[in-house]
């Protein structure tokens, strides 16, 4: 089973600790109240969302709550899950250099991107099938995503249509592309996000030829004794399942066999970019060479990104790559990267390497599992007031104005 990373791991084991006989011999002097109140957490979890110190309470509720099979696909990566913990890694790599005597009596965490502002650079990644965290499917998190004026990236596969959840948000929504293996299929759902408002296309290639096997997932599923037949219907075909998402509604799915297409080269770049006059960005970029091919091939942007540690099991992490995209992308195009963001630290450094927008995946599904709209928005507002802090002990008040010269290599 995929663990959260450092922070989760070492709470767990404080509040073994201090339910231990052990903790009186271990620490005389008591644990320290910040270690104590960790452990505290840890031993009896949270019963409101405005308990949470930071996003892996969320994380715990979801565990304890969630059945088996809906944990595992949202936590798993492939294989042995080990480029799910290089993304957690690359984040400590990294430090940032401490600056006093400055003044950030005022913090601006708002950012411009393709002419629009955003309140936070820290966005919502595309997640699919949101009915499986919260009966709501998607519409708690672009209403949270409203109240935060945050961006948001909406998936292929909603189980609510776009077109609501653009009145949810009441702006406009980024759509995300898997291609199929129709190109008639994608140009129909690009044209649709299109008219329906969409701020920008971004299409995602890391997984044109299909990921590598999600074992965690098989795991828990195979330990989920509830009744998936109501909901997955698993003797029908391919185009059954893509039926039972809202935006393949009444388009013909004969020839649509599978999300991508493994013989699909850059020129796909161009055709999608000719479908559309809004910004297209190419999302799942892993290297500096890939991120020339996408603006050579006529994308806007860039989504530095290995699906979460759910594509291939190259035990690289997203903010590893960053710097390299970054010198190939020469500042001509915007640079958003996902993949095991958790804390603000972590969205601070990756904006002092060159990126101009996080994105997070699993920590807004934590807080949709656990507390529903107010759980999407508790996790934003964590990470937010994590890079403020960071951002006031860095003595830098925007974010526009964090720069390499912030950030150390350890
Ligand atoms: C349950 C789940 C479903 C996802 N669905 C999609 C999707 O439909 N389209 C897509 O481009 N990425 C999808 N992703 C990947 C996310 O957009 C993002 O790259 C990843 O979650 C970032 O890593 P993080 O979860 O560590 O923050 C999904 C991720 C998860 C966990």
């Amino acid at each position: 089973m995929v663990q959260a990373g450092d922070a989760l791991a070492r709470r767990r084991f404080l509040g073994f600790l201090a339910a231990s006989p052990l903790a009186g011999a271990l620490f005389p002097g008591g644990l320290g109240s910040g270690e104590a109140q960790a452990a505290d957490a840890a031993a009896t979890s949270i019963t409101a969302a405005e308990q949470a110190i930071n996003v892996f309470d969320l994380q715990a509720v979801a565990e304890r709550t969630m059945r088996p099979a809906h944990l595992g696909y949202l936590q798993t990566g492939v294989l042995d899950d080990r480029t799910v913990a290089a993304n957690r890694d690359g984040f400590h790599k990294y430090g940032f250099r401490a600056r006093r005597l400055v003044d950030v009596g005022t913090v601006d965490l708002s950012i411009e991107l393709f002419g629009q502002t955003w309140a936070s650079p820290v966005a919502l990644a595309p997640v699919s099938s949101q009915r499986a965290f919260h009966q709501d499917a998607e519409r708690p998190s672009a209403r949270a995503a409203q109240r935060r004026g945050a961006l948001q990236t909406i998936s292929t596969l909603t189980n609510v249509s776009f077109e609501t959840l653009i009145d949810d948000r009441q702006a406009p929504l980024w759509f995300q592309l898997y291609p199929t293996n129709d190109p008639k299929t994608a140009r129909r759902l690009v044209e649709r996000a299109d008219a329906a408002g969409a701020g920008a296309i971004v299409l995602t290639v890391d997984l044109l030829a299909g990921g590598m096997r999600r074992e965690t997932q098989a795991a828990l599923a195979r330990r989920d004794a509830g009744n998936c037949a109501q909901c997955h219907d698993r003797t029908a075909g391919f185009p059954d399942y893509l039926r039972r998402k809202a935006m393949f509604d009444g388009l013909d799915l004969s020839r649509t066999t599978a999300l991508g297409d493994p013989r699909l080269t850059w020129d796909y770049v161009r055709q999608v970019r000719s479908w559309t006059k809004k910004p297209v960005l190419v999302k799942g970029i892993m290297s500096g060479q890939d991120a020339e091919q996408a603006l050579t091939h006529g994308a806007d942007g860039i989504v530095v990104s290995n699906h979460g540690g759910r594509a291939e099991e190259s035990l690289v992490g997203a903010i590893d790559v960053l710097p390299e995209v970054v010198a190939a992308v020469r500042k001509r195009a915007p640079i958003l990267i996902d993949g095991g963001f958790r804390r603000g630290s972590d969205v601070f450094k990756a904006l002092g390497l060159g990126a101009t927008a996080v994105c997070i995946g699993r920590p807004y599904i934590w807080g949709l599992s656990a507390y529903g709209q107010l759980g999407v928005e508790t996790a934003m507002r964590l990470i937010d007031e994590e890079l403020t802090s960071a951002m006031r002990q860095a003595g830098v008040g925007r974010v526009s104005r964090i720069s390499g010269a912030d950030v150390v290599k350890l």
